[in-house]
């Protein structure tokens, strides 16, 4: 049994109390005109103190989180290191830049349509959001669901500021996504008679969540990582792009790499590059922790940026209702959506709920953090607050054993610690989950630099300024096949380019001087440094 305060012990005794009413009637959904004003007052997002305006580069006069404007407005890490761009260590037809799903997803289609490609990776290939992606991906492929369903859903969840194109391709490949990995191999959730089983996520109006249990992405990361590794495409590990090479037309025609341990430098030719480097949560904007993988600190963006590439909503951020609260070592780690799909309500120390399960994210999050901040609701943490996810609902109302079958990654992750999910309810609060901005890109997947394409969470635009549950894992798919397919296209008669040059970077580096910006932080970022925070 896990050592609960007395606090948290008296205010669980509150959740099991008010359990039975709870079942009885459901928290009502909130009106367009709630959900603004909760989200207006609450959401990160809107604390303006977080933010600055960027001074250079393509989304100059544009706001951003200050970690990021650290990094896009930072220092090249090429200054004074001897690059030979004349001779490069690698010739390839494509690129991929980053060892996730989007990446892998690229490097295979790439692959079949016969381009020589080679990924590159910090880590190690699947060391990525997506392994540690729980709940599912989204596809309309039941009879009562359709693509535009799927895309009403999404583009209302998102506010509407979906670049329509990018959404549109996303929800019409969502159900071919699904055949190719299930193609692959992945072990997708099944009844009795074969079919899938799909689920409900925050903002959906049909069930169109397909899972594997709550392990999802590993699945899918598993699989694709195989495909990868059958077709012999080269994987180059724990090496970092540190910056784009242009050709004497400016197009994109490369990358310098860096070995992460003994820090030797490569460069690559290429006659087209993908950046799939994933996610920023690693930044721990407004000092949130995240159910981030180790790597995600934006490199992909300072890379693109740097090349002359426009960023498209990247003041936006989402915050996953239900980190971890407790117990500390698992603070910020997921929660997966699925556990509130199966039924657990959120509830205040008082016992009482306070929100609909399954409202979009932003809205839950928001209201929770005003349940916790504004409301003095909250129920003290070793960290800080939280609130109540009452998972023992689940077996209560889908029978004994089902929070066992569907989610059993959550079970394991809170036993470690003694806490049974089936017989008490967690401690959770939001936590950095997701970069909706990224990347411009076309729907070819091309950004402003000609040749330079991007996939993955490194994309900003598919989902608008909020994304709904399961349409991560659908993008990485269906834009990671995406980049790759138009980039295996365009490189197919191109000629192997000439003149490569960092001279963007010299530019760069000028403007920032006439800019009077005389900070030395190096950026891409690469790693997360922890040393400051806290020492063993
Ligand atoms: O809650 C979750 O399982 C997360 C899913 C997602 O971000 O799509």
């Amino acid at each position: 049994m896990y050592q609960y305060s007395e606090e948290q012990l008296l205010s669980m005794k509150k959740v099991e109390e008010s359990r039975s009413e709870r079942l009885k009637n459901l928290f009502p959904r909130m009106t367009a005109e709630e959900k603004q004003a909760v989200l207006k007052e609450n959401h990160p997002d809107y604390i303006e103190s977080a933010y600055e305006t960027l001074k250079i580069g393509p989304n100059k006069g544009e706001k951003v989180l200050h970690e990021l404007a650290d990094l896009l407005q930072g220092k090249s890490r090429v200054f004074g290191l001897d690059i030979n761009l004349e001779n490069p260590d690698y010739d390839v037809d494509v690129l991929v830049i980053g060892g996730g799903g989007a990446g892998a997803s690229a490097a295979i289609t790439a692959h079949a349509n016969g381009a020589k490609v080679m990924m590159v990776t910090k880590l190690r290939i699947g060391d990525a959001n997506t392994m540690m992606a729980e709940g599912g991906i989204q596809a309309a492929d039941k009879e009562n669901d359709s693509p535009a369903i799927h895309y009403l859903d999404a583009f209302g969840g998102g506010h509407f500021a979906a670049k329509k194109e990018l959404l549109y391709k996303l929800v019409n490949e969502a159900p071919d996504a699904i055949k190719w990995l299930s193609d692959l191999g992945v072990m997708f959730d099944k009844d009795k008679d074969g079919n899938m089983i799909t689920t409900h996520g925050g903002g959906t109006s049909r069930k169109r969540m397909h899972a594997c249990k709550d392990y999802s992405g590993a699945e899918i990361m598993r699989t694709l990582r195989d495909e990868v590794l059958n077709r012999q495409i080269p994987v180059v590990d724990f090496t970092s792009a540190i910056e784009i090479i242009k050709d004497e037309n400016g197009k994109c025609a490369g990358a310098v790499l860096m070995n992460m341990e003994t820090k030797d430098i490569l460069v690559v030719r290429a006659k087209a590059v993908v950046i799939a480097t994933g996610g920023a949560g690693r930044l721990h904007y407004q000092e949130f922790p995240t159910s981030n993988h180790y790597g995600a600190t934006a490199d992909g963006l300072v890379l693109a940026y740097r090349a002359g590439a426009k960023l498209l909503y990247a003041d936006t951020l989402q915050y996953h209702p239900t980190g971890a609260a407790e117990p500390t070592q698992i603070f910020g780690a997921l929660v997966t959506e699925k556990v509130r799909s199966l039924g657990a309500q959120l509830v205040n120390k008082n016992g009482e709920a306070f929100v609909y399960s399954l409202e979009t994210r932003d809205v839950t999050a928001s209201t929770i953090i005003r349940e916790c901040k504004k409301r003095n609701n909250g129920i003290k943490t070793t960290d800080g607050v939280g609130v109540w996810l009452d998972t023992p609902m689940i077996d209560i109302i889908g029978g004994e054993g089902t929070i066992e079958k569907r989610i059993p990654a959550m079970m394991r992750m809170f036993g470690k610690y003694g806490i049974d999910i089936r017989k008490e309810p967690i401690l959770i609060y939001p936590t950095l989950h997701y970069q909706n901005g990224g990347i411009d890109i076309s729907d070819n997947g091309e950004s402003d630099v000609e040749n330079l394409f991007v996939a993955g969470e490194a994309v900003g635009g598919i989902h608008g300024r909020n994304r709904l549950m399961g349409n991560s894992l659908l993008d990485i798919i269906v834009f990671g096949r995406n980049a790759g397919k138009f980039a295996s296209l365009k490189v197919k008669d191109m000629d192997t380019p000439k003149g490569l040059t960092l001279k963007h970077v010299d530019d760069f580096e000028k403007t920032r001087e006439q800019a009077g910006i005389k900070s030395e932080i190096l950026s891409p970022k690469l790693l997360p440094n922890y040393t400051k925070q806290k020492s063993i």
